[in-house]
């Protein structure tokens, strides 16, 4: 009786992991969470001055379908001066979270069938969402050759007539790793040459740590044509609960997944995006301490994951993860079918440790330790882990 599109949808990994964290917990185990996707901090002074202020001055009625035009404003400013990416507030649409721009950008683009390559690893809701919109997922396997990102190289053997999509995660999530210029100059003169839409998911673009960060709409006006550049306030002033995604698009664009969200949900919590104005016009010097934080803790668990034998760890440049390759154990650990699925579920129920299994990223031999929560609890972690990997040595 239910749609056929249901047929082949995964739920979610890391939302089913998080509820079994929460349920061992509330039975009373202590359990080191490395699987979160979120950050431990609380949303800026000013983001919660805002909000309660937006509270008591009644703002919490219908408003205009993109968006909040003071939200908007504040956007294009931090995009032109962060980004030096130029776009007016007419061509900024504010959603409910990353999720759902996303998903506008994906039922804009797509018509049913249409090809949407999608690099792995990737963020596991990637290919269900392109199925839901009736697209066709491409999953592209990337290695350690080109730093598991994708090449123009990758994109000529995948192109087809029917290719409509590239999605680009950058920072990565689950990797961290960071495209360059040059690696996007080459990525967006393919997709231009070929009429394919980049939807470009900057989420982690505040937590980038060595490097700086390339947008790949900042490259030049062609590029900037075909791109759904998609962020929001998540993971930079942690207010995942406010939901407070947003894209920039070309203005013809805007209007669209401005029509299709006017049908689907109108707009995002006004109170929300009041908090929103609140982080983006005064929050960020305490955004930027955060990933100083951040970058501190990276380097501390990264020289801890050093010392594992058997593990070579890549050092993140930006986001909260590691995402570590298990292969060197994976000869003795004991599985039946899905290694990094077994091997979490092993790791949680055994040690008391949560992780997420590669294969939620489209790489079995893979998992994702989170460094978002609390440091201390992830060191004694890391102890744990280091004895029970070495036993599969
Ligand atoms: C790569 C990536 N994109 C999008 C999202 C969704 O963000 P939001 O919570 O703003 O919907 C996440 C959340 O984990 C993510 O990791």
């Amino acid at each position: 009786m239910l749609s056929n599109r249901l047929k082949n949808i995964t739920p979610s990994y890391t939302i089913g992991i998080s509820k079994r964290v929460a349920e061992m917990k509330a039975d009373g185990i202590r359990i080191i969470d490395m699987s979160i996707g979120e950050p431990a901090f609380d949303i800026p002074k000013a983001s919660k001055a805002k909000g309660i202020s937006a509270f008591e001055s009644g703002y919490t009625h219908y408003d205009l379908v993109p968006g909040l035009l003071p939200l908007r404003k504040a956007i294009a400013e931090k995009l032109a001066n962060e980004n030096g990416v130029h776009y007016d507030a007419s061509e900024i649409v504010v959603s409910s979270g990353a999720k759902q721009a996303i998903t506008n950008a994906l039922l804009a683009a797509l018509n049913p069938g249409d090809e949407v390559i999608i690099p792995a690893p990737y963020w596991t809701s990637y290919p269900e969402m392109v199925k839901l919109c009736g697209g066709a997922p491409v999953i592209v396997q990337t290695d350690a050759s080109s730093d598991y990102k994708i090449t123009e190289a990758h994109l000529k053997a995948h192109f087809t007539s029917k290719t409509k999509m590239l999605i680009l995660n950058n920072p990565s999530n689950p990797t961290g790793n960071i495209y360059t210029r040059d690696e996007l100059l080459s990525i967006a003169d393919f997709c231009v040459q070929n009429r394919i839409w980049i939807l470009s998911d900057e989420i982690y673009e505040s937590l980038v740590y060595d490097t700086k960060f390339v947008s790949v709409a900042s490259l030049s006006e062609q590029a900037k044509s075909i791109v759904f550049l998609v962020n929001g306030l998540s993971k930079s002033a942690a207010m995942t609960g406010l939901r407070i995604g947003y894209t920039a698009a070309p203005a013809p664009v805007a209007k669209y997944l401005s029509v299709i969200q006017g049908h689907l949900v109108s707009h995002p919590s006004t109170v929300s995006q009041w908090a929103a104005v609140g982080a983006l016009t005064e929050g960020q010097d305490e955004m930027k301490e955060r990933r100083d934080v951040y970058k501190k803790r990276r380097d501390i668990i990264y020289d801890k994951l050093c010392t594992i034998k058997g593990l070579s760890v890549q050092k993140p440049e930006g986001a909260f993860y590691f995402f570590l390759d298990m292969s060197p154990y994976k000869q003795k650990f004991p599985f039946s079918e899905h290694y990094s699925v077994e091997l979490c579920d092993t790791l949680l129920n055994q040690e008391h440790i949560a992780a997420v299994p590669g294969i939620a990223f489209g790489k079995d031999d893979f998992i994702r330790l989170s460094y978002a929560g609390d440091l201390n609890d992830m060191l004694e972690g890391l102890d744990i882990l280091k004895v029970f990997l070495e036993k599969y040595l």
